[in-house]
Protein backbone atom coordinates (compact mmCIF):
# COMPACT_ATOMS: atom_id res chain seq x y z
CA UNK A 1 0.00 0.00 0.00
CA UNK A 2 1.23 3.30 -1.04
CA UNK A 3 0.89 5.54 1.90
CA UNK A 4 -0.13 9.46 1.53
CA UNK A 5 2.80 10.54 3.42
CA UNK A 6 4.96 8.54 0.64
CA UNK A 7 3.02 10.37 -1.94
CA UNK A 8 3.98 13.19 -0.62
CA UNK A 9 7.41 12.76 -1.18
CA UNK A 10 6.74 12.19 -4.93
CA UNK A 11 4.59 15.28 -5.39
CA UNK A 12 4.79 17.02 -7.68
CA UNK A 13 3.96 20.57 -6.84
CA UNK A 14 6.59 22.84 -6.02
CA UNK A 15 7.13 25.04 -3.26
CA UNK A 16 7.28 27.88 -5.98
CA UNK A 17 4.59 26.72 -8.07
CA UNK A 18 1.36 25.33 -5.93
CA UNK A 19 -1.16 24.22 -7.72
CA UNK A 20 -4.48 24.06 -6.70
CA UNK A 21 -6.92 21.65 -8.05
CA UNK A 22 -11.23 21.76 -8.29
CA UNK A 23 -12.97 18.64 -8.89
CA UNK A 24 -17.05 18.93 -9.90
CA UNK A 25 -18.57 15.73 -9.30
CA UNK A 26 -17.32 13.56 -6.30
CA UNK A 27 -19.21 10.04 -7.50
CA UNK A 28 -16.49 7.37 -8.30
CA UNK A 29 -14.52 8.95 -11.05
CA UNK A 30 -14.54 12.17 -8.57
CA UNK A 31 -13.71 11.62 -5.41
CA UNK A 32 -11.08 9.08 -6.21
CA UNK A 33 -9.23 11.87 -8.27
CA UNK A 34 -10.06 14.32 -5.81
CA UNK A 35 -8.42 12.06 -2.93
CA UNK A 36 -5.82 10.67 -4.92
CA UNK A 37 -4.14 14.18 -6.03
CA UNK A 38 -4.91 15.35 -2.59
CA UNK A 39 -2.75 12.55 -1.44
CA UNK A 40 -0.10 13.77 -4.41
CA UNK A 41 0.23 16.74 -2.46
CA UNK A 42 -2.20 19.41 -4.62
CA UNK A 43 -4.75 21.06 -3.12
CA UNK A 44 -7.98 19.65 -3.68
CA UNK A 45 -11.56 21.32 -3.43
CA UNK A 46 -14.31 18.99 -4.50
CA UNK A 47 -17.73 20.12 -5.32
CA UNK A 48 -20.74 18.40 -5.75
CA UNK A 49 -24.63 19.18 -6.60
CA UNK A 50 -25.40 16.26 -3.50
CA UNK A 51 -25.36 17.61 0.13
CA UNK A 52 -25.12 14.37 1.24
CA UNK A 53 -21.87 13.46 -0.23
CA UNK A 54 -20.96 16.88 0.38
CA UNK A 55 -21.46 16.52 4.15
CA UNK A 56 -20.15 12.78 4.19
CA UNK A 57 -16.90 14.08 3.05
CA UNK A 58 -16.74 16.95 5.17
CA UNK A 59 -16.79 14.60 7.70
CA UNK A 60 -13.92 12.13 6.55
CA UNK A 61 -15.81 9.76 4.92
CA UNK A 62 -16.15 8.54 1.64
CA UNK A 63 -19.15 8.41 -0.23
CA UNK A 64 -18.23 5.46 -2.17
CA UNK A 65 -17.18 2.07 -1.43
CA UNK A 66 -13.62 1.03 -2.79
CA UNK A 67 -10.39 -0.51 -1.90
CA UNK A 68 -8.10 2.15 0.47
CA UNK A 69 -10.44 5.35 -0.11
CA UNK A 70 -11.47 5.01 3.43
CA UNK A 71 -8.35 5.68 5.21
CA UNK A 72 -7.02 7.82 1.88
CA UNK A 73 -10.10 10.33 2.40
CA UNK A 74 -9.55 10.50 6.15
CA UNK A 75 -6.13 11.37 5.69
CA UNK A 76 -6.03 14.45 3.60
CA UNK A 77 -9.38 15.82 5.48
CA UNK A 78 -7.57 15.55 8.40
CA UNK A 79 -4.70 17.13 6.54
CA UNK A 80 -6.73 19.65 5.40
CA UNK A 81 -5.28 19.28 1.23
CA UNK A 82 -9.02 17.92 0.18
CA UNK A 83 -12.18 20.90 1.27
CA UNK A 84 -15.37 20.00 -0.21
CA UNK A 85 -17.99 22.51 -0.88
CA UNK A 86 -21.55 23.12 -2.99
CA UNK A 87 -19.84 26.22 -4.42
CA UNK A 88 -19.12 25.76 -7.67
CA UNK A 89 -18.14 29.73 -8.09
CA UNK A 90 -15.72 29.68 -5.32
CA UNK A 91 -13.81 26.61 -6.17
CA UNK A 92 -13.22 27.72 -10.06
CA UNK A 93 -12.20 31.11 -8.03
CA UNK A 94 -9.40 29.74 -5.80
CA UNK A 95 -7.99 26.87 -8.06
CA UNK A 96 -6.00 26.80 -11.60
CA UNK A 97 -7.77 23.75 -12.91
CA UNK A 98 -10.59 22.21 -12.61
CA UNK A 99 -11.49 18.78 -13.49
CA UNK A 100 -15.25 17.44 -14.26
CA UNK A 101 -16.31 14.26 -13.35
CA UNK A 102 -19.83 14.55 -13.52
CA UNK A 103 -21.94 11.64 -14.74
CA UNK A 104 -22.79 11.00 -18.44
CA UNK A 105 -25.48 8.53 -18.06
CA UNK A 106 -27.24 6.70 -20.16
CA UNK A 107 -30.69 8.33 -22.12
CA UNK A 108 -33.85 6.43 -22.70
CA UNK A 109 -33.15 5.74 -26.31
CA UNK A 110 -29.62 4.61 -25.23
CA UNK A 111 -28.12 8.63 -26.41
CA UNK A 112 -25.48 9.61 -24.04
CA UNK A 113 -26.78 12.26 -21.51
CA UNK A 114 -24.79 15.52 -21.39
CA UNK A 115 -27.24 17.30 -18.98
CA UNK A 116 -24.85 17.11 -16.20
CA UNK A 117 -22.08 18.34 -17.98
CA UNK A 118 -23.88 21.25 -19.99
CA UNK A 119 -25.49 21.94 -16.51
CA UNK A 120 -21.73 21.97 -14.81
CA UNK A 121 -20.28 23.83 -17.89
CA UNK A 122 -22.78 26.55 -17.41
CA UNK A 123 -21.94 27.20 -13.91
CA UNK A 124 -18.07 27.01 -14.99
CA UNK A 125 -18.49 29.71 -17.85
CA UNK A 126 -20.03 31.98 -15.58
CA UNK A 127 -17.58 31.67 -12.93
CA UNK A 128 -15.01 32.12 -16.14
CA UNK A 129 -16.50 35.42 -16.61
CA UNK A 130 -15.48 36.80 -13.18
CA UNK A 131 -12.09 35.32 -12.65
CA UNK A 132 -9.04 37.35 -13.91
CA UNK A 133 -5.77 35.41 -15.50
CA UNK A 134 -6.08 31.87 -17.04
CA UNK A 135 -7.83 28.87 -15.76
CA UNK A 136 -7.96 25.37 -17.70
CA UNK A 137 -11.07 23.25 -17.46
CA UNK A 138 -10.21 19.65 -17.62
CA UNK A 139 -13.16 17.12 -18.78
CA UNK A 140 -12.78 13.69 -17.24
CA UNK A 141 -16.45 12.59 -17.81
CA UNK A 142 -16.78 9.85 -20.93
CA UNK A 143 -18.41 11.63 -23.57
CA UNK A 144 -18.88 11.16 -27.57
CA UNK A 145 -16.30 12.86 -29.97
CA UNK A 146 -17.14 16.60 -31.39
CA UNK A 147 -19.07 16.56 -27.30
CA UNK A 148 -16.42 19.28 -26.07
CA UNK A 149 -15.45 21.01 -29.34
CA UNK A 150 -19.06 21.23 -30.60
CA UNK A 151 -21.12 21.74 -27.52
CA UNK A 152 -18.60 22.87 -24.51
CA UNK A 153 -16.29 24.66 -25.74
CA UNK A 154 -18.53 27.40 -27.56
CA UNK A 155 -20.70 26.94 -24.22
CA UNK A 156 -18.39 28.07 -22.09
CA UNK A 157 -16.78 30.63 -24.70
CA UNK A 158 -20.69 32.06 -24.76
CA UNK A 159 -21.39 32.34 -21.11
CA UNK A 160 -17.74 33.99 -20.10
CA UNK A 161 -17.25 36.14 -23.07
CA UNK A 162 -13.78 34.95 -23.14
CA UNK A 163 -11.95 32.74 -25.65
CA UNK A 164 -10.91 29.24 -25.58
CA UNK A 165 -7.09 29.45 -26.04
CA UNK A 166 -6.47 33.11 -25.34
CA UNK A 167 -8.09 33.27 -21.98
CA UNK A 168 -8.90 29.88 -20.29
CA UNK A 169 -7.74 26.39 -21.70
CA UNK A 170 -10.03 23.40 -22.34
CA UNK A 171 -8.45 19.65 -21.95
CA UNK A 172 -9.92 16.29 -22.21
CA UNK A 173 -8.64 13.70 -20.31
CA UNK A 174 -11.01 10.20 -19.71
CA UNK A 175 -10.51 8.57 -17.08
CA UNK A 176 -9.45 4.60 -17.16
CA UNK A 177 -10.39 3.48 -13.67
CA UNK A 178 -12.50 0.52 -12.51
CA UNK A 179 -14.70 0.48 -9.88
CA UNK A 180 -13.22 -2.02 -7.09
CA UNK A 181 -9.60 -0.94 -8.01
CA UNK A 182 -10.15 2.61 -8.69
CA UNK A 183 -7.21 3.90 -6.45
CA UNK A 184 -4.75 1.28 -7.61
CA UNK A 185 -5.75 1.99 -11.03
CA UNK A 186 -5.07 6.07 -10.15
CA UNK A 187 -1.64 5.53 -9.42
CA UNK A 188 -0.90 3.09 -11.93
CA UNK A 189 -3.56 3.85 -14.94
CA UNK A 190 -2.67 1.54 -18.14
CA UNK A 191 -2.19 5.06 -19.92
CA UNK A 192 -2.52 8.77 -19.57
CA UNK A 193 -4.29 10.61 -22.49
CA UNK A 194 -4.65 14.34 -22.67
CA UNK A 195 -6.69 15.66 -25.45
CA UNK A 196 -6.34 19.30 -25.93
CA UNK A 197 -6.08 22.34 -28.80
CA UNK A 198 -3.67 24.46 -27.07
CA UNK A 199 0.02 22.96 -25.56
CA UNK A 200 -0.35 25.50 -23.06
CA UNK A 201 -2.92 23.34 -21.17
CA UNK A 202 -1.74 20.05 -22.30
CA UNK A 203 1.02 20.12 -20.57
CA UNK A 204 -0.01 21.74 -17.70
CA UNK A 205 -2.48 19.23 -17.15
CA UNK A 206 0.13 16.06 -18.06
CA UNK A 207 2.07 17.91 -15.31
CA UNK A 208 -0.48 16.86 -13.17
CA UNK A 209 0.15 13.10 -13.49
CA UNK A 210 4.02 13.93 -13.77
CA UNK A 211 4.64 11.07 -10.71
CA UNK A 212 2.29 8.64 -12.38
CA UNK A 213 3.75 5.75 -14.45
CA UNK A 214 2.50 4.68 -18.12
CA UNK A 215 2.47 5.99 -21.51
CA UNK A 216 1.22 9.38 -22.13
CA UNK A 217 -0.45 10.94 -25.26
CA UNK A 218 -1.54 14.37 -25.93
CA UNK A 219 -3.44 14.49 -28.67
CA UNK A 220 -6.44 16.18 -30.37
CA UNK A 221 -9.18 16.44 -28.40
CA UNK A 222 -11.45 14.34 -30.45
CA UNK A 223 -9.25 11.50 -30.62
CA UNK A 224 -9.02 11.80 -26.51
CA UNK A 225 -12.89 11.53 -26.77
CA UNK A 226 -13.04 8.61 -28.57
CA UNK A 227 -10.53 6.63 -26.77
CA UNK A 228 -13.01 6.04 -24.11
CA UNK A 229 -14.99 4.41 -26.28
CA UNK A 230 -12.87 1.99 -28.10
CA UNK A 231 -11.23 0.62 -25.12
CA UNK A 232 -14.93 -0.06 -23.37
CA UNK A 233 -16.01 -1.67 -26.68
CA UNK A 234 -13.18 -3.69 -27.38
CA UNK A 235 -13.67 -5.09 -23.23
CA UNK A 236 -17.49 -5.32 -23.88
CA UNK A 237 -16.85 -7.07 -26.71
CA UNK A 238 -13.79 -9.67 -25.12
CA UNK A 239 -16.42 -10.57 -22.81
CA UNK A 240 -19.17 -11.20 -24.61
CA UNK A 241 -16.65 -13.78 -27.27
CA UNK A 242 -15.46 -15.84 -24.49
CA UNK A 243 -19.01 -16.35 -22.87
CA UNK A 244 -20.16 -16.95 -26.78
CA UNK A 245 -17.00 -19.28 -26.86
CA UNK A 246 -17.42 -20.73 -23.79
CA UNK A 247 -21.17 -21.18 -24.04
CA UNK A 248 -20.19 -23.25 -27.74
CA UNK A 249 -17.73 -25.41 -25.60
CA UNK A 250 -20.13 -26.28 -23.11
CA UNK A 251 -22.51 -26.97 -25.67
CA UNK A 252 -19.95 -29.66 -27.08
CA UNK A 253 -18.11 -30.97 -23.68
CA UNK A 254 -15.75 -29.30 -23.55
CA UNK A 255 -13.94 -27.23 -20.73
CA UNK A 256 -13.77 -23.89 -22.37
CA UNK A 257 -11.39 -22.46 -19.58
CA UNK A 258 -8.50 -25.29 -21.11
CA UNK A 259 -9.60 -24.07 -25.00
CA UNK A 260 -8.99 -20.08 -23.59
CA UNK A 261 -6.08 -20.90 -21.97
CA UNK A 262 -4.12 -22.27 -25.00
CA UNK A 263 -6.05 -19.18 -26.90
CA UNK A 264 -4.44 -16.44 -24.10
CA UNK A 265 -1.19 -17.82 -24.62
CA UNK A 266 -0.80 -17.18 -27.89
CA UNK A 267 0.94 -13.33 -28.34
CA UNK A 268 1.96 -13.39 -31.72
CA UNK A 269 -2.01 -13.37 -32.86
CA UNK A 270 -4.75 -13.61 -30.65
CA UNK A 271 -3.25 -10.95 -27.98
CA UNK A 272 -1.67 -8.14 -29.31
CA UNK A 273 -2.02 -5.65 -31.95
CA UNK A 274 -1.89 -8.40 -35.07
CA UNK A 275 -5.57 -7.59 -36.52
CA UNK A 276 -6.49 -4.63 -34.87
CA UNK A 277 -5.57 -1.85 -37.55
CA UNK A 278 -8.76 -0.65 -39.73
CA UNK A 279 -8.17 -1.82 -43.00
CA UNK A 280 -10.07 -3.46 -45.78
CA UNK A 281 -12.20 -7.18 -45.19
CA UNK A 282 -11.10 -10.33 -44.19
CA UNK A 283 -11.12 -13.02 -46.57
CA UNK A 284 -9.14 -16.04 -47.91
CA UNK A 285 -9.46 -19.74 -47.06
CA UNK A 286 -9.34 -20.43 -43.41
CA UNK A 287 -11.69 -17.48 -41.49
CA UNK A 288 -14.86 -16.87 -43.42
CA UNK A 289 -15.11 -20.90 -43.95
CA UNK A 290 -14.10 -21.29 -39.99
CA UNK A 291 -16.63 -18.40 -38.99
CA UNK A 292 -19.15 -20.49 -40.50
CA UNK A 293 -18.34 -23.45 -39.62
CA UNK A 294 -18.59 -22.36 -35.31
CA UNK A 295 -22.06 -20.52 -35.55
CA UNK A 296 -23.41 -23.67 -37.96
CA UNK A 297 -22.28 -25.90 -35.18
CA UNK A 298 -23.64 -23.66 -32.59
CA UNK A 299 -26.80 -23.59 -34.40
CA UNK A 300 -27.58 -27.42 -34.49
CA UNK A 301 -26.36 -26.96 -30.64
CA UNK A 302 -29.42 -25.04 -30.08
CA UNK A 303 -26.16 -22.04 -28.39
CA UNK A 304 -27.22 -18.19 -29.43
CA UNK A 305 -24.38 -16.82 -30.56
CA UNK A 306 -25.34 -13.11 -32.16
CA UNK A 307 -22.19 -11.64 -31.63
CA UNK A 308 -20.13 -14.54 -33.74
CA UNK A 309 -22.75 -14.59 -36.15
CA UNK A 310 -22.76 -11.39 -36.71
CA UNK A 311 -18.63 -11.47 -38.13
CA UNK A 312 -19.77 -12.06 -41.59
CA UNK A 313 -21.97 -9.60 -41.91
CA UNK A 314 -19.98 -6.98 -40.12
CA UNK A 315 -17.05 -8.21 -42.87
CA UNK A 316 -19.82 -7.76 -45.97
CA UNK A 317 -20.57 -4.46 -44.45
CA UNK A 318 -17.10 -3.69 -44.65
CA UNK A 319 -16.87 -4.69 -48.47
CA UNK A 320 -20.08 -2.49 -49.22
CA UNK A 321 -17.71 0.63 -47.15
CA UNK A 322 -15.64 0.35 -50.54
CA UNK A 323 -18.37 -0.69 -53.04
CA UNK A 324 -20.01 2.66 -51.62
CA UNK A 325 -17.36 4.99 -51.71
CA UNK A 326 -16.44 3.84 -55.60
CA UNK A 327 -20.46 3.81 -56.94
CA UNK A 328 -21.14 7.19 -55.41
CA UNK A 329 -18.41 8.72 -57.96
CA UNK A 330 -19.05 9.44 -61.78
CA UNK A 331 -16.32 7.75 -62.93
CA UNK A 332 -16.72 4.35 -64.53
CA UNK A 333 -13.07 3.27 -65.21
CA UNK A 334 -11.30 1.78 -62.11
CA UNK A 335 -7.97 0.32 -61.86
CA UNK A 336 -7.24 -1.96 -59.46
CA UNK A 337 -4.03 -2.91 -57.15
CA UNK A 338 -3.92 -6.46 -55.75
CA UNK A 339 -6.65 -9.19 -56.21
CA UNK A 340 -5.83 -11.80 -53.61
CA UNK A 341 -7.03 -11.90 -49.86
CA UNK A 342 -3.42 -10.33 -48.48
CA UNK A 343 -0.21 -9.44 -49.65
CA UNK A 344 2.76 -12.17 -50.50
CA UNK A 345 -0.15 -14.68 -51.71
CA UNK A 346 -1.31 -15.67 -54.55
CA UNK A 347 -4.85 -17.33 -53.06
CA UNK A 348 -7.59 -15.93 -54.57
CA UNK A 349 -10.23 -17.93 -52.22
CA UNK A 350 -12.81 -15.46 -50.61
CA UNK A 351 -10.73 -13.30 -51.24
CA UNK A 352 -12.75 -9.76 -50.60
CA UNK A 353 -11.10 -7.81 -53.70
CA UNK A 354 -12.58 -10.53 -56.03
CA UNK A 355 -15.58 -9.85 -54.38
CA UNK A 356 -15.34 -5.60 -55.09
CA UNK A 357 -13.94 -6.36 -58.64
CA UNK A 358 -16.74 -8.58 -59.16
CA UNK A 359 -19.43 -6.45 -58.38
CA UNK A 360 -18.14 -3.61 -60.48
CA UNK A 361 -17.70 -5.77 -63.31
CA UNK A 362 -21.33 -6.26 -62.77
CA UNK A 363 -22.27 -2.87 -62.49
CA UNK A 364 -20.78 -2.00 -65.43
CA UNK A 365 -17.63 -0.82 -64.40
CA UNK A 366 -14.71 -0.66 -67.07
CA UNK A 367 -11.64 -2.48 -64.33
CA UNK A 368 -8.00 -3.62 -64.74
CA UNK A 369 -6.31 -5.35 -62.01
CA UNK A 370 -2.74 -5.83 -61.27
CA UNK A 371 -1.58 -8.51 -58.62
CA UNK A 372 1.89 -8.86 -58.83
CA UNK A 373 1.45 -12.70 -57.36
CA UNK A 374 -1.64 -13.98 -58.97
CA UNK A 375 -0.03 -12.62 -62.32
CA UNK A 376 3.18 -14.44 -61.28
CA UNK A 377 1.26 -17.86 -60.52
CA UNK A 378 -0.84 -17.31 -63.40
CA UNK A 379 2.19 -17.29 -65.65
CA UNK A 380 3.48 -20.29 -64.08
CA UNK A 381 0.36 -22.46 -64.59
CA UNK A 382 -0.04 -22.53 -60.67
CA UNK A 383 -3.45 -20.78 -60.14
CA UNK A 384 -4.24 -20.75 -63.43
CA UNK A 385 -6.74 -23.44 -63.70
CA UNK A 386 -8.53 -21.90 -60.59
CA UNK A 387 -8.69 -18.24 -62.19
CA UNK A 388 -9.70 -19.52 -65.85
CA UNK A 389 -12.89 -21.85 -64.24
CA UNK A 390 -13.82 -19.82 -61.49
CA UNK A 391 -13.25 -16.33 -62.43
CA UNK A 392 -12.93 -16.61 -66.19
CA UNK A 393 -14.66 -13.02 -65.98
CA UNK A 394 -11.82 -11.71 -63.90
CA UNK A 395 -8.65 -13.50 -65.71
CA UNK A 396 -9.23 -11.06 -68.97
CA UNK A 397 -9.17 -7.81 -66.36
CA UNK A 398 -5.79 -9.01 -65.03
CA UNK A 399 -2.56 -6.96 -66.65
CA UNK A 400 0.63 -7.81 -65.76
CA UNK A 401 2.56 -4.46 -66.15
CA UNK A 402 1.24 -2.15 -63.26
CA UNK A 403 1.31 0.85 -64.99
CA UNK A 404 -0.69 -0.05 -67.69
CA UNK A 405 -3.75 -0.01 -64.73
CA UNK A 406 -2.34 3.34 -63.20
CA UNK A 407 -2.81 4.81 -66.52
CA UNK A 408 -6.56 3.35 -66.84
CA UNK A 409 -7.90 4.33 -63.69
CA UNK A 410 -10.11 7.33 -63.03
CA UNK A 411 -10.33 5.80 -59.87
CA UNK A 412 -7.43 3.54 -58.38
CA UNK A 413 -8.18 1.06 -55.43
CA UNK A 414 -5.50 0.24 -53.47
CA UNK A 415 -5.76 -3.26 -52.22
CA UNK A 416 -2.44 -3.82 -52.02
CA UNK A 417 0.57 -2.15 -49.80
CA UNK A 418 3.48 -3.95 -51.82
CA UNK A 419 6.48 -1.23 -52.70
CA UNK A 420 5.82 -1.70 -56.42
CA UNK A 421 2.57 -0.54 -55.68
CA UNK A 422 3.09 2.42 -53.01
CA UNK A 423 5.25 3.44 -55.90
CA UNK A 424 2.70 3.30 -58.87
CA UNK A 425 0.38 4.75 -56.73
CA UNK A 426 2.82 7.57 -55.89
CA UNK A 427 2.87 8.00 -59.85
CA UNK A 428 -1.08 8.83 -60.07
CA UNK A 429 -2.33 12.26 -61.23
CA UNK A 430 -4.23 14.95 -59.17
CA UNK A 431 -7.26 13.91 -61.55
CA UNK A 432 -6.95 10.25 -60.52
CA UNK A 433 -9.07 9.45 -57.38
CA UNK A 434 -7.36 7.10 -54.95
CA UNK A 435 -9.60 4.95 -52.67
CA UNK A 436 -6.98 3.22 -50.01
CA UNK A 437 -8.30 0.22 -48.22
CA UNK A 438 -4.94 -0.46 -47.01
CA UNK A 439 -4.02 2.44 -45.20
CA UNK A 440 -0.42 3.69 -47.58
CA UNK A 441 2.35 4.34 -45.45
CA UNK A 442 2.23 7.90 -46.52
CA UNK A 443 -1.62 7.75 -46.20
CA UNK A 444 -1.54 10.81 -43.48
CA UNK A 445 -0.20 12.98 -45.75
CA UNK A 446 -2.98 11.91 -48.67
CA UNK A 447 -5.78 12.23 -45.89
CA UNK A 448 -5.85 16.15 -46.56
CA UNK A 449 -6.08 15.77 -50.33
CA UNK A 450 -9.13 15.92 -52.46
CA UNK A 451 -8.26 13.04 -54.64
CA UNK A 452 -8.41 10.58 -51.46
CA UNK A 453 -10.35 8.55 -49.78
CA UNK A 454 -9.32 6.14 -46.83
CA UNK A 455 -12.05 3.03 -46.18
CA UNK A 456 -11.68 3.85 -42.61
CA UNK A 457 -9.57 6.67 -42.10
N1 LIG B 1 -17.47 4.74 -12.66
C1 LIG B 1 -16.42 4.39 -13.38
O1 LIG B 1 -15.80 3.34 -13.14
C2 LIG B 1 -15.92 5.25 -14.49
C3 LIG B 1 -14.66 5.00 -15.04
C4 LIG B 1 -14.19 5.84 -16.03
C5 LIG B 1 -14.97 6.89 -16.48
N2 LIG B 1 -16.21 7.09 -15.97
C6 LIG B 1 -16.97 8.25 -16.45
O2 LIG B 1 -16.77 9.31 -15.51
C7 LIG B 1 -17.97 10.08 -15.37
C8 LIG B 1 -18.42 10.06 -13.94
O3 LIG B 1 -18.76 8.75 -13.57
P1 LIG B 1 -19.08 8.34 -12.08
O4 LIG B 1 -19.33 6.88 -12.09
O5 LIG B 1 -18.05 8.92 -11.20
O6 LIG B 1 -20.48 9.13 -11.86
P2 LIG B 1 -21.34 9.24 -10.53
O7 LIG B 1 -22.74 9.26 -10.96
O8 LIG B 1 -20.87 8.24 -9.52
O9 LIG B 1 -20.95 10.68 -9.96
C9 LIG B 1 -21.28 11.88 -10.58
C10 LIG B 1 -21.36 12.96 -9.51
O10 LIG B 1 -21.55 14.21 -10.15
C11 LIG B 1 -22.37 15.00 -9.31
N3 LIG B 1 -22.88 16.15 -10.08
C12 LIG B 1 -23.87 16.17 -11.01
N4 LIG B 1 -24.02 17.43 -11.48
C13 LIG B 1 -23.11 18.20 -10.85
C14 LIG B 1 -22.77 19.59 -10.91
N5 LIG B 1 -23.41 20.43 -11.72
N6 LIG B 1 -21.78 20.04 -10.13
C15 LIG B 1 -21.12 19.20 -9.29
N7 LIG B 1 -21.40 17.89 -9.17
C16 LIG B 1 -22.38 17.39 -9.95
C17 LIG B 1 -23.41 14.02 -8.81
O11 LIG B 1 -24.07 14.49 -7.65
C18 LIG B 1 -22.53 12.79 -8.55
O12 LIG B 1 -22.05 12.79 -7.22
C19 LIG B 1 -18.96 9.47 -16.35
O13 LIG B 1 -18.88 10.16 -17.58
C20 LIG B 1 -18.48 8.05 -16.51
O14 LIG B 1 -18.88 7.49 -17.75
C21 LIG B 1 -16.69 6.31 -14.95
Amino acid sequence: MVAASKLKETSVVSENHPMTVSVYGLGYVGCVSAVCLASMGFRVIGVDVNPDKVASLQAGMAPIVEDRIGELTAEVIEAGSLTVTTDARAALTDSDVSLICVGTPSAASGELSTAYLEQVTTELGAALAEKNGWHTIVYRSTMLPGTCEGLLIPELERISGKKVGVDFGVCVNPEYLREGTSVKDFYDPPKTVVGANDSRSAEAIMGLYESIPGNRYMVPIGIAEMTKYVDNSYHALKVSFANEIGAVCAALGLDSHAVMDIFLSDMKLNLGPTYLRPGFAFGGSCLPKDVRALTHIARRNVVDTPLLGNILPSNQSHLQRALDLIVGEERRKVGMFGLSFKAGTDDLRESPLVELAERLVGKGFDVKIFDANVALSRLMGANRAYINQKLPHLADLLVEDIDQVLEHGEILIVGSRTPQVVEAVGRSRTDQLVIDLVRLPDAEDWRGKENYRGIAW
